[in-house]
């Protein structure tokens, strides 16, 4: 039996992730649960799971509200009482579904107090690919990508890496505004872009989606995670989304992961590898299904061409990528500024002068604080 800490768990992969331990008792149990401020969710779920702590990362409740709303249970609180409740409690395997850089350091917490990694946190590689792949090899811990693209290239490179890999392929549903003219782009609205033609997710990823910022990181991604050149790293429009990606190896042959569009079989194979486990939930019968493929227009989704830039730039250009997209996708959010104005407050961003050392997380982290500072300069 697995004893899983689910970081995030209030939110899309959290909550996928305690649907697979509900589904298999006899497999996996929650050992600890974490969210920012949705308590009254994770009093719901500390109910039903049963985990031996809960942290919640928010100001907004004394010791005394977390302990009337969650009895029974050791709880932490704040940025120090998650990372605390990490080294303290422990797990077999932490999956780590935190939205945005908040993810990077429970990451790294995670390996150094020596547990396997499920990470659905892409910024933590988007910002520190280097330092967290190196941390995991040194450590001789498994870092097991959930992320459905990178989960797909994850076994696809496993079974042909050896054969010799010429490119490597990412697929991308398009988002909420596939089939929109860049005119009609500009006056979207927020509701729009939070409506996924085939994905459920949070509010941050489902934007990143509609603009392809999402697809973008998953380069910066995999080149990191996978030590592929940029170059070899394609992404294809597939608007199914049954094609999570595809290798092509070097004399021509292409190899494909498909599955329903369902996080739970990602989540499920991070948590259970290097075993396959039956599940039920992500065969799909392709009889009569339409399978098709589309080249990305860059014009249209600038901050993907701006992602491909960075990852090419340095690592630094990519902690700038992430920073400037998560200030501008939240003030999208909260309506001070326009969807194309995303990609614009980034590529503002970017073109400052943002040469430096990304060798600490320390580094990392300046470079994300000062990128932070002056993107919302430009969208004031
Ligand atoms: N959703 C997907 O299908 C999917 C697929 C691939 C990759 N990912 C990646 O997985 C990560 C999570 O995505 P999501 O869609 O699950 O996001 P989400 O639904 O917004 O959930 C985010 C979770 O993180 C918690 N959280 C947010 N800010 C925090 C902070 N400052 N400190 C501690 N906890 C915090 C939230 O707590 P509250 O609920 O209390 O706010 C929630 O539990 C992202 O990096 C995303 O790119 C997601």
């Amino acid at each position: 039996m697995k004893r899983v800490m689910v970081l995030g768990s209030t939110g899309s992969i959290g909550r996928n992730t305690l649907d697979i331990i509900g589904r298999m008792p006899g497999e996996f149990r929650a050992a600890a649960l974490s969210c920012r401020s949705r308590i009254r969710e994770i009093a719901a779920q500390t109910a039903e799971f049963k985990p031996e702590a809960v942290a919640v990362n928010s100001i907004d409740y004394t010791a005394g509200d977390l302990r009337q709303l969650l009895p029974a249970v050791q709880f932490y609180s704040g940025e120090e009482g998650l990372l605390k409740m990490i080294e303290e409690v422990g797990a077999d395997i932490v999956v780590n579904g935190i939205s945005g850089a908040r993810g990077l350091l429970p990451s790294f917490k995670t390996l150094e107090c020596g547990m396997d990694l499920a990470l659905a946190n892409k910024e933590t590689v988007v910002m520190a690919g280097s330092l967290i792949t190196e941390l995991a090899r040194k450590r001789n811990q498994k870092l097991i990508p959930v992320d459905s693209e990178h989960a797909a290239l994850f076994s696809l490179l496993e079974s042909a890496a050896e054969r010799g890999v010429a490119e490597v392929i990412l697929t991308a549903s398009g988002g909420a505004f596939r089939d929109f003219s860049t005119e009609q782009l500009q006056n979207v609205r927020v509701a729009d872009a939070l409506n996924h033609p085939n994905w459920q997710m949070g509010p941050k990823i489902t934007v990143d989606s509609a603009t392809m910022a999402n697809k973008g990181l998953e380069v910066i991604e995999a080149h990191y995670l996978f030590s592929i050149a940029v170059d070899k790293i394609k992404v294809l429009i597939h608007p199914q989304s049954y094609v999570h990606a595809m290798i092509r190896t070097i004399e021509g042959s292409l190899y494909a992961q498909i599955s329903k569009p369902d996080m739970r079989l990602p989540i499920l194979n991070a948590l259970s590898y290097p075993r396959l486990l039956g599940a039920d939930f992500a065969d799909l019968e392709l009889g009569n299904r339409e399978l098709s493929f589309l080249p990305v227009d860059y014009q249209k989704y600038p901050l993907l061409a701006l992602a491909y830039e960075a990852a090419k730039t340095g690592s630094a250009h990519c902690v700038v990528y992430n920073a400037a997209n998560e200030v501008a996708v939240e003030a999208f959010l909260k309506e001070r500024i326009s969807f194309l104005e995303i990609a614009a407050v980034v590529a503002d961003t970017l073109n400052l002068d943002w040469y430096g050392s990304t060798a600490t997380l320390e580094d990392i982290l300046d470079i994300d604080q000062r990128a932070r500072v002056e993107t919302e300069r430009f969208i004031k």
